[in-house]
């Protein structure tokens, strides 16, 4: 297949050049991706971070990048980046008229429910969560009615209409903090029931937990911690508290996912293991050149629809926008910002 012909859009739209104006733009890029991005594909991503970073321009817009983002996207065309609710606090404090967020849905969501003015994007509709799709706003008031006077804790990993009947929302980097913040005995905690285990650990709260896992992180085992320490001796084992209790057992950090980079760079480790999606072994590497990461990949299929060429497409034809039912979003943000008020935990 000729390079034009694999450099094609998903889709039916022509592949952009890699002229010679192109790689001199983007060659700074290039030059801190060359650890993670083999020379070869850099003409095929190359003008669509070039033509990206000219449009944001023009659009007023920020881009706004997960940190399970591909590194061509992290490193190439975002200007903000982090975990859920570092996206959330930028987009909350940012002054630009368009966001462009390039995650999943529920972010997507947070970002407009904190800026119902401004129009939030996300480049691909379809780009969902497990965990968001476990539940609906009908199962949080059965379980209101199950429990009356209990708390709803929900995970933001949820829809705006799961916001909206919750009294506050938690991320992985505040959980314990927020369930903690309210001052009682019982808490249901939503949807994420290995979070909530991991939560219940560390809180004197009893947690009625959902049945919600995570599709990326259930399926890492204990065996493939142990695997991973036989293989590589020495190495730090950092897990997403997402993942089952047995595997955050064996692990020597457990942590959101900007908790465990910035433990990357605090533990001075030289051999890690990130248990968590795929693509942020490759981000935190280009900051890090001296560790050697050792990568599980299990990537998360909906992060993953989110590609240059739809972001490109994204801010072409300002697609596509996030809009929530305003009742809906009156009742969802106040869960949202009662959650930021209580800022960012202490295990991050
Ligand atoms: P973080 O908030 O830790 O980035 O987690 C979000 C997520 O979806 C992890 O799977
Ligand atoms: Fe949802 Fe898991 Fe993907 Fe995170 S990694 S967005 S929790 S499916």
């Amino acid at each position: 297949m000729s390079l034009e012909a694999q450099t094609a859009v998903a889709g039916d739209e022509p592949a952009l050049a890699y002229t010679p104006e192109v790689a001199r733009a983007t060659a700074p890029i290039y030059d801190r991706l060359r650890g993670v991005l083999p020379e070869i594909e850099w003409p095929i991503h190359a003008p669509y971070v070039d033509a990206i970073n000219r449009l944001k321009r023009q659009r007023d817009a920020i881009i706004l990048a997960h940190n399970y983002q591909t590194p061509e996207i992290f490193h190439g065309v975002a200007d903000l980046t982090g975990d859920s609710l570092a996206l959330a606090q930028q987009a909350r404090d940012t002054d630009a008229s368009v966001i462009v967020l390039c995650g999943v849905h529920f972010m997507a969501e947070t970002a407009k429910l904190l800026n119902p003015e401004k129009t939030v994007l996300i480049p691909d509709l379809e780009a969902g969560c497990s965990l968001a799709s476990s539940i609906t706003g009908a199962d949080v008031r059965l379980l209101r009615q199950r429990y009356p006077g209990v708390p709803v804790v929900s995970y933001v990993n949820t829809s705006a209409e799961v916001k909206a009947e919750s009294d506050v929302c938690c991320t992985s980097a505040n959980a314990v903090e927020v369930v903690e913040s309210l001052g009682v005995p019982r808490v249901i905690f939503l949807p994420d029931e290995f979070l909530g285990r991991y939560v219940a650990r560390h809180t004197g709260v009893e947690l009625i937990l959902w049945h919600g896992h995570c599709e990326v992180h259930e399926r890492f085992t204990a065996e493939d911690v142990r695997a991973f320490r036989q293989s590589h001796p020495g190495v730090q084992v950092l897990a997403h508290p997402e993942c089952p209790p047995e595997v955050l057992a064996e692990a020597d950090f457990v942590g959101s996912t900007s908790g465990m980079i910035a433990h990357v760079g605090k533990s001075g480790a030289k051999r890690v293991v990130m248990i968590t999606e795929c693509s942020m072994s490759d981000n935190v590497a280009v900051a890090h050149p001296d560790v050697q990461f050792i990568r599980p990949c299990n990537l998360c299929p909906h992060m993953k629809r989110i590609t240059l060429p739809k972001i490109l497409r994204s801010l072409e034809r300002m697609v596509y926008p996030i809009e929530i039912e305003p009742q809906v979003a009156a009742r969802a943000r106040r869960a949202v910002e009662r959650m930021m008020e209580i800022g960012r935990g202490a295990r991050g």
